[in-house]
């Protein structure tokens, strides 16, 4: 596979931007060779600057869950610019993403930002300020955005480059963070009877997706978001559930809509931006009341609610209908299928986790059977993760370039792109057994 063009634009990025990307996980830092540069991305499918084509398994991470490039999408933005692309002042659209947004989950309230970075940060400071408290509780690879407090022990890039803290964030900001491994009640349970009053909230991904995706697992028919959501109310303290990544993509409600549990917060961002920087925290009407112009939690955003980008979340959230997640679980579930049929037969040890749609595979140490939190997913043997991912590359697949991020499928791969996919596997299970 040529790649001349891809390498060439690398090198003079590095040139103009540290590592030549703008978000980390982009540099294929994890699995080595030259990031591909994109130069379309249509329906299932990616384009590099070689012309090479890709089946998408990223999707923008998450938010192109109808696909690249979808005509009534595109559509919308198109409509909208010709009104203006930004005017910092309010329009009737951002109440109609508001609406929708709520529609679909239990909250009463929305405030609108442009990435899910601002939205956990924004929902963070609003329960402090609720609470009068300063502690936070979050998970170990749990990821929440760059926010300085929520950077302790956090998944995605954090996870993939190994790196166990981040300079620049001083100890000051991260005392107030108790981070606990995922699925460990005992742990949650010590941190709210050490620091109970102290805790204002507590924050979880809806089902983690950025170490990898973990199941939240159920113990006496009491699922893991239900217990953390009673135990923060028994010591007056917030849920905070972060469907960023889960929202709208594993269900038409996000992770609420598989098991039920809101947050008293939560954040958005990916899907309901459809492909445009767009994201937004909300909750209970009596805590948002403290936002201001209402209260006195400052939050505010030059861009927030930008009219282009709200229609192509209005559009999308238009467009995510039923149908479209009944097609999507049914290929994940196609997919993982197949995953496992061919890693079994090259003898590769896995686990294949999933929250609806939304997978990961995990290539475990032989005998592992489940991966129920950052430790275990630490665990991987990441090389044979590399050499499975550079097959499915040279065959046209395009995977996570990390062992520690999700797989991620759109209503636009259709069994053409699929049967890609399944050609490709049998060579990159092959390839994971010799480097494992
Ligand atoms: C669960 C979760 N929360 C927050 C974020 C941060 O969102 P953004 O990258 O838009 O700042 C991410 C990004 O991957 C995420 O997965």
């Amino acid at each position: 596979m040529n790649v001349d063009r891809s390498a060439a634009a690398f090198e003079r990025a590095k040139t103009v931007t540290p590592g030549g990307v703008n978000s980390p996980v982009r540099a294929f830092l994890a699995v080595g060779g030259t990031p591909r540069f994109i130069k379309s991305a249509r329906g299932a499918y990616l384009t590099d600057l070689d012309g090479n084509e890709y089946v998408d398994l990223v999707c923008s991470w998450g938010p192109m869950l109808l696909g690249h490039a979808h005509p009534e999408v595109l559509a919308a933005v198109a409509e909208a610019a010709q009104h203006g692309t930004s005017f910092g002042a309010p329009t009737q659209a951002e109440v109609d993403l508001a609406a929708a947004i709520i529609d679909r989950t239990p909250i009463d309230q929305v405030r609108l930002v442009n990435s899910g970075t601002e939205a956990t940060l924004s929902a963070i400071r609003l329960a402090r300020g609720f609470t009068g408290r300063d502690k936070i509780i979050k998970f170990a690879g749990c990821y929440h955005g760059h926010v300085d407090s929520l950077l302790a022990s956090a998944g995605s890039g954090v996870a993939t480059l190994g790196i166990p803290g981040t300079p620049g964030v001083t100890a000051g900001t991260t005392a107030d963070t108790i981070v606990v491994a995922y699925n460990d009640r005992a742990a949650v349970r010590q941190a709210f009877a050490t620091y109970g009053d102290q805790i204002a909230c507590l924050i979880t991904e809806g089902a983690p997706g950025n170490m990898g995706v973990i199941e939240p697992g159920a113990e006496d028919g009491i699922g893991f978001n239900r217990f953390l959501s009673d135990l923060c109310h028994e010591h007056g303290a917030l849920f905070i559930s972060d469907e960023v990544m889960t929202g709208f993509r594993v269900s038409k409600s996000g992770q609420y809509g598989l098991d039920g549990v809101g947050g008293d917060l939560m954040t958005f961002g990916k899907v309901m931006g459809g492909g445009f920087p767009a994201a937004a925290f909300g909750g209970r009407a009596d805590i948002m009341a403290h936002l201001a112009p209402v209260g006195s939690v400052y939050q505010a955003g030059t861009l927030s609610g930008n009219p282009v980008a709200t229609a192509a979340g209005l559009a999308t959230l238009r467009l995510a209908t039923a149908d479209v997640y009944e097609t999507v679980d049914k290929t994940s579930e196609q997919l993982r299928a197949e995953v496992h049929a061919a890693l079994e037969q090259a003898g590769v040890p896995h686990v294949i986790s999933h929250s609806g749609n939304l997978f990961s595979v995990f290539f475990v140490a032989p005998g592992v059977t489940a991966v129920p939190d950052y430790t275990a997913a630490q665990a991987q043997q990441a090389q044979a993760y590399t050499a499975f991912f550079h097959s499915m590359l040279e065959d046209g697949v395009y995977l996570p370039p990390s062992a520690f991020e999700g797989w991620f499928l759109s209503a636009a791969h259709d069994s053409t792109a699929l049967d890609r996919i399944v050609a490709a596997l049998p060579r990159a299970a092959q390839a994971a057994a010799r480097a494992a």
